[in-house]
């Protein structure tokens, strides 16, 4: 307890002056304007991740009970794909969340700087998100969100899986519309209720895009997007491996009883088909795949891999009013 309220009052007192002391910009907000992730030091040389979200800007984006999610969802769990949160707190401005620091930069830098990856490095990444989404799914976990902006590189190249801001304790079905464009499965824009099988619908647009560099369906705004997602005609690179392809397309399936991972042998029908046949699924937890790209990481609190951000005037949040923050009573 002591550590961590040493660690609330560095934070709130450099709140003030994060970017000159020893906090670094790492991120604005994907999608809202609600949240940012910085880099803080906890002790001389613990470096971690904080995700600080304004509390009046998560209401007026009706993010609330997303943020609850994320928070409650990421204190329950610990795999080592995922990112591990140690500490949350709010005050009457901010929500905070503090993560392992993951120095490695997001996979989608890399996949952008290199175009595409090839079929091994794609199978990597695939086997240690399978193992993940598998653990999530065992608890009820639906994820959300996969797609390579979340998916970080820790400092030997494994993967974590940051950004549990859509996650959410499925049991039936949920109706919410929330991912992104590309990766969204269709019966989340239909509205039909949907439950883990989106998971592995957004796996096989993840795969497709590693192996070819874009994902398969895509236009130039949201509904064009979804139109192709429903039409569900995917245009294939002649490049692409036969037997990736084979799996992307039982995955991209767009009655979701028949889509694999979400039939009655569930993620075991995916670790059994033949792109995973070289993978020993019992040691790929402990780390023992061989990473294809190892990060360059100079230290443990180098930002380089990762694009930096215009900071501009947060500092000036408002604070919330006793209303709003009744709203966060249990965060
Ligand atoms: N634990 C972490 N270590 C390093 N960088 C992180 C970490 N968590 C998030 N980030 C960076 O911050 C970005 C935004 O964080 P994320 O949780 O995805 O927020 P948002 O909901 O705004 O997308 C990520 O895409 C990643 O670049
Ligand atoms: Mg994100």
């Amino acid at each position: 307890m002591m550590e961590l309220r040493c660690v609330f009052d560095n934070v709130c007192q450099g709140l003030q002056k994060l970017s000159n002391t020893a906090t670094l910009f790492l991120d604005w907000s994907g999608t809202g304007t609600f949240g940012r992730v910085v880099l803080v030091r906890e002790a001389p040389k613990e470096y971690r991740a904080l995700k600080v979200m304004a509390i009046t800007q998560v209401i007026k984006l009706k993010q609330v009970e997303h943020i609850k999610n994320e928070k409650e969802i990421l204190a329950d769990i610990s795999h080592p794909f995922i990112v591990n949160m140690t500490w949350s707190h709010k005050d009457n401005t901010f929500l905070y969340m503090l993560m392992e620091y993951v120095p490695g930069g997001e996979l989608f830098s890399y996949l952008r700087n290199m175009g595409r990856f090839n079929n091994s490095a794609s199978n990597f990444y695939a086997s240690e998100i399978v193992c993940a989404l598998d653990y999530l799914h065992l608890r009820n976990y639906v994820y959300r969100d996969l797609k390579p902006e979340n998916l970080l590189l820790d400092r030997e190249g494994h993967l974590k899986i940051t950004d549990f801001g859509f996650a959410k304790k499925v049991l039936d079905r949920t109706w919410t519309l929330c991912g992104t464009p590309e990766y969204l499965a269709p019966e989340i824009i239909l509205s039909k209720g949907h439950n883990k099988a989106v998971d592995w619908w957004s796996l096989g647009v993840l795969i497709f895009e590693m192996l070819v560099g874009y994902p398969p369906f895509y236009a130039d705004n949201p509904f064009g997007i979804y139109e192709k997602i429903l039409a569900g005609k995917v245009e294939w690179p002649k490049h692409i491996d036969l037997v990736a392809k084979d799996l992307i397309k039982k995955l991209l399936v767009q009655d979701r009883t028949r889509r694999l991972g979400n039939m009655k042998n569930g993620a075991e029908d995916i670790k059994r088909h033949k792109w995973f046949k070289g993978v020993d699924w019992d040691t790929v937890p402990a780390r023992k795949l061989q990473p294809p790209i190892v990060p360059k990481v100079l230290h443990d609190g180098d930002t380089s891999n990762f694009e930096s951000y215009e900071e501009g005037d947060w500092r000036k949040t408002p604070p919330a009013a006793p209303k709003e923050l009744e709203m966060f009573a249990d965060f």
